[in-house]
């Protein structure tokens, strides 16, 4: 006859009224030895209570929710084989129990006979108790060590799992709406720091957005964006300061650059290109038409010759939709433009049948109509790709964020002298630095470094563009 096991509400010190956190199994679960029933927290501490022996639940005593004290009934277990009082848990003991979740599935025990049969005893003895780490007093109860709960042999499912971290990694969790039970452990026997925790809060941040893709939310209760609140600081406190409003342009385009850092798992790639021809191409024409009104800029040669790469490469010409990918037969190129208000973007329709005098003038009319403020939507909208140029400006490196739904942007530094060995002799080259952003979701590293050679090979040589 099985024994029927009564688990009460181990000694936790002084305290009373302590609340029920969490409850981990059902009537009808199979529950290893030391598995966790439920969790209470006090305002230091949490503590799991774990089963006494394996077996079958048969009544679940309290909720999520409940107050509880010691003795305060939490379960009935039917014994899988006649209960054997858990040895008496000492602190280390019971800390360093099997942290890994183990199915039970193969080892479960025989399905229940009935309740009735059984005769009743109480667990409520000190082997009930989890942990009491170092120090004393109840404010040093941690949580159990992690023992996986099991699901009755019939069911496979994924049962609920005990986790073994600190108070302050659960709070941590709870801040960042993080279930614990998905976070790996990387703390010595299983326990989960917290690291773990942040670094499982990044690693959902980079996961596809529902919002985005169209694709269904990931799992529930880990991936969302609930962040810990903004540091508020009185400056003042500190030293003089101003306070000055945000431009209209620089709180629009702040939320969008925000969405798109957190939501875009982007990489940035570099690459050099040999812009020395180029260049010499250029001015000559520059000071040819010196009296007429053609003056070829390099963002024209860019964009250009980003057209022929994007024809050459399709994909990174292309917009996530769901699980589909939107291959555009479009090239609208976008640039970034620095005005006094903030960051815009105007957009250059068909860049691909343009020419570069036609490419240069146009860059330059929006750039004038974006530093007088007098874009209207319709010339900011459309892009297919964007080019971020900082080379009238400096850097040698720099990594841009990806303009959804677009996904890549081409960044461009300033082009420096550099000496290139030409297999006999080290050359003065002109070597314009480019970096390549790109959505990897869309975009892996191998594609965007061919991508990015052949751009270069074209600004190389520009013959390539006729090919
Ligand atoms: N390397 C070396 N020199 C460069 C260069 C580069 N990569 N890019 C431009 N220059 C030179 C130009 O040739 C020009 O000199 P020139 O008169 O002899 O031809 C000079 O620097 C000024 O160029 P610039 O004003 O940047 O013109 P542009 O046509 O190259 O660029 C814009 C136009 C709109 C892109 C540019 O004015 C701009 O706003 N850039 C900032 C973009 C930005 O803020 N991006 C960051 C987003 S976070």
């Amino acid at each position: 006859m099985s024994e029927l096991i009564e688990v009460r509400v181990p000694d936790i010190g002084d305290y009373a009224d302590v609340p029920v956190i969490d409850v981990y199994v059902a009537v009808g679960d199979a529950i290893a030895a030391d598995g966790a029933l439920a969790t209470l927290e006090s305002d230091k501490a949490t503590m799991d209570i774990p089963a006494p022996v394996a077996g079958i639940v048969r009544e679940v005593l309290l909720k999520v929710g409940d107050r509880v004290a010691q003795g305060a009934r939490v379960a009935l277990i039917e014994a899988a084989a006649p209960a054997q009082a858990a040895p008496a848990a000492s602190a280390d003991a019971a800390i360093t129990a099997a942290p890994v979740a183990t199915s039970m599935a193969a080892t479960a025990p025989a399905p229940a006979t009935a309740a009735s049969s059984s005769a009743v005893s109480t667990s409520s003895s000190p082997a009930a108790v989890t942990a009491q780490v170092s120090g004393s007093g109840p404010q040093a109860f941690v949580s159990s060590a992690a023992t996986a709960i099991a699901p009755p042999p019939v069911e496979a499912a994924a049962a609920p799992v005990a986790t073994h971290a600190s108070p302050s990694v659960r709070k941590l969790a709870r801040e960042l709406g993080v279930d614990l039970t998905r976070v790996p452990a990387s703390g010595p026997k299983g326990r989960i720091l917290a690291d773990d925790v942040t670094a499982w809060v990044k690693s959902a941040l980079q996961a596809p957005a529902a919002a985005e893709t169209g694709s269904p939310a990931p799992a529930a209760g880990g991936a969302g964006l609930t962040l810990a609140p903004w540091p508020q600081v009185d400056f003042a406190k500190y030293g003089p300061v101003d306070s000055v409003p945000l431009s209209r342009i620089k709180k629009m385009s702040g939320a969008n650059l925000a969405r798109n850092w957190v939501m875009i798992p982007a990489v940035t790639y570099h690459e050099d290109a040999d812009i020395t021809a180029l260049e010499e191409f250029r001015q000559q024409i520059n000071r040819e038409n010196a009296k007429g009104n053609i003056k070829l800029t390099l963002l024209a040669f860019l964009i250009k010759s980003s057209v022929a790469a994007l024809q050459r490469f399709p994909e990174l010409n292309s917009s996530l939709d769901g699980d589909a990918l939107i291959l555009k037969k479009y090239y609208h190129i976008g640039f970034a433009a620095d005005t006094p208000h903030g960051l815009v973007v105007p957009v250059i329709r068909d860049a691909g049948g343009k020419s570069l005098a036609e490419l240069a003038s146009e860059a330059g009319a929006l750039a004038d109509r974006a530093r007088a403020g007098k874009l209207a939507p319709a010339e900011m909208s459309g892009a297919s790709f964007t080019i971020s140029s900082l080379g009238g400006i400096g850097g040698t490196a720099f990594s841009p964020i990806v303009n959804a739904p677009e996904v890549a942007i081409l960044g461009v530094n300033k082009a420096a002298m550099k000496p290139v060995w030409n297999g006999e002799t080290f050359e003065p080259r002109l070597t314009l630095p480019l970096s390549l952003s790109a959505d990897h979701r869309v975009v892996d590293g191998a594609l965007a470094t061919r991508f990015l050679a052949h751009l270069a090979g074209l600004l190389a040589d520009l013959r390539r563009l006729l090919l």
